[in-house]
Parts: C-alpha cells; structure tokens; sequence
C-alpha cells in the first residue's frame, strides 16, 4: 500500500472531496479558459495568435496534469494508471515555457543525471515550477537560474533571480507546499534573499 493509498475511511472521504473541488473548481474555470483562448487565437494574426494558441496549449497541459493528479487522490484507483510519470526530465521545457514570460533564464544542471524515484522526481519537479511561477508573478526579475545538481545520494535544487527579493515575512501557498513536498521526500527546502539580491529557494532531496 502506498502511502497515497494510505489512510481511514475518514481519511478516503476527505480526499474525495478535494478531488471532486479541486475538479469542479479548478477544472471548470481552466477548460474555459482554454475555449476562450483558442477563440482569441484562431481569431487574430501574429503575436495575438501566439499568445492565444500557447494559454490554449498551457490550458490543456494542466488539465492534463490536474487528471493525473485527481487520480493519485481517488484511493479505489488503480494506482498504476495515474503514476506520475518521470518529470524533472522535462525541466528544459519547463523552463523554456517560462522564458516565454519575457525572463532569461539560464538551466544548468551538474552530475550525471539519472532516473529518479517518483518520491523525489515529482516533488523535485512541482518545486522547480512553483519557484519559477514565483520569479514571473513577483520578482520582477530580468534574470533567473535553476540549477538541479546530480549527487550520489541527493538532487539538489536552486532557483534563483535577481528580482525584488523577500518583500513579504509570509509565506503562501506555494512557498509552504514545496517545503512540505521537500519534508515528505525527506529533505529540506530553504528559502530568502540572495547572496547578490533577488530571490532564492534551494531545496535538497536524498535519492537513497
Ligand atoms: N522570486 C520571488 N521574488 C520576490 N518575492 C517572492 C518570490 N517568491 C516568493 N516571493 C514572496 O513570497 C510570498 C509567498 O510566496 P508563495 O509562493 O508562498 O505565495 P504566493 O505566490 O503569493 O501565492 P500562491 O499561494 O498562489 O503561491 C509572495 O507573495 C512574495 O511576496
Ligand atoms: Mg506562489
């Protein structure tokens, strides 16, 4: 039994119902948005086709990914079916999508890389993204990296811009879901300003 599958009635009750929110609340509003974004495309010329075809495009890959996500929170479901599939491989299109946010950002990754456990190549991957969705919507950054470094034992992880900086003493969200993601792999996260300025999260997640 996986520890996805883990857990009470009580518990299997619980998850139902934030899968059936997270379905109705986020997947409603994403799904229009696309239909309304492939009308804006299919509509213009030039940058606004672009813009229009990639929020489609963007739109679709999450729903995409909340599916898989709902899945892995619905214990009678077979558990091979929704799997996460290897994801810090698909970094550099990752980034290459935030890039598109007007950022430059540089991706170096160290060490050879190698096949993660799913413990640690999903957290490592949701991390990285919340981290770089955070440079777009606060750092005012012209500049960013992210580096994952390959050890013998442990991935580790930077973001880094060199934006505004901590401006907030309060984390959201996002900053306490990658540290709980980073805790439940059992590694740790850390975050604040930059030795230069800016804005730093790095996060170390043991392989095994
Ligand atoms: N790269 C960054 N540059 C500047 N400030 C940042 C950066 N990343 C996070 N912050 C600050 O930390 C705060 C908390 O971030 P967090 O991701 O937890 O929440 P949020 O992005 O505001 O909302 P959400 O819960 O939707 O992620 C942000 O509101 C912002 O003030
Ligand atoms: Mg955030």
């Amino acid at each position: 039994v996986s520890t996805l599958t883990a857990g009470g009635p009580a518990v299997l009750e619980e998850r139902r119902r934030i899968a059936r929110e997270l379905h109705d609340v986020v997947g409603h509003n994403v799904s229009l948005m696309v239909i309304a974004a492939q009308a804006l495309g299919s509509g213009a010329d030039g940058e606004a086709r672009h813009l229009g075809d990639s929020i489609a495009s963007l739109g679709r890959e999450a729903m995409a990914e909340l599916a898989t996500a709902l899945e892995q929170l619905r214990p009678e479901a077979d558990p091979a079916e929704g799997a996460p599939r290897p994801m810090l491989a698909a970094l550099p299109s990752l980034v290459e999508r935030a890039r598109g946010a007007g950022i430059a950002i540089e991706l170096r990754i160290e060490g050879t890389p190698r096949p993660l456990p799913d413990e640690v190549d999903l957290p490592a991957y949701r991390i990285v993204q919340e981290a770089l969705t955070n440079v777009i919507r606060h750092a005012h950054a012209r500049h960013a990296s992210v580096r994952v470094a390959y050890r013998p034992d442990a991935v580790g992880i930077e973001v880094l811009d060199d934006g505004i900086g901590p401006t907030s003493p309060l984390p959201g969200h996002g900053l306490r879901g990658m540290a709980e993601r980073a805790a439940l792999a059992g590694g740790a996260l850390s975050y604040g300003p930059g030795d230069a300025g800016g804005f730093r999260v790095t996060a170390l997640l043991p392989t095994g």
